[in-house]
């Protein structure tokens, strides 16, 4: 499983390693011209930011491929 996060403060790493999987960050792929992500599961593990994902998060959902 692959578990993709996005954090601030680090509440969210946290987290993303208690579920444990092999980690990416998001930040770091959003720099990659392309992104690809395959697996027999894939984790997205973000803050809430106004009751919505943080634009980065969004931003990487619409540009990778899953
Ligand atoms: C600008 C901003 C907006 C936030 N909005 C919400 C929210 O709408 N609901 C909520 O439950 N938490 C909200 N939070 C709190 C974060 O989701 C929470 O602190 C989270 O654990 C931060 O994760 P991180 O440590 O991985 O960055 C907000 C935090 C910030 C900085």
């Amino acid at each position: 499983m692959k578990v993709c996060y996005f954090t601030a403060t680090g509440n969210c790493l946290y987290v993303a390693k208690r579920i444990g999987g092999e980690l990416k960050s998001i930040p770091k792929r959003m720099k990659q011209d392309r992104i690809a992500r395959s697996d027999d599961a894939v984790g997205i593990v973000c803050p809430v930011y106004c009751g919505e994902l943080p634009g980065m998060v969004r931003a990487f959902l619409e540009k990778a491929s899953i």
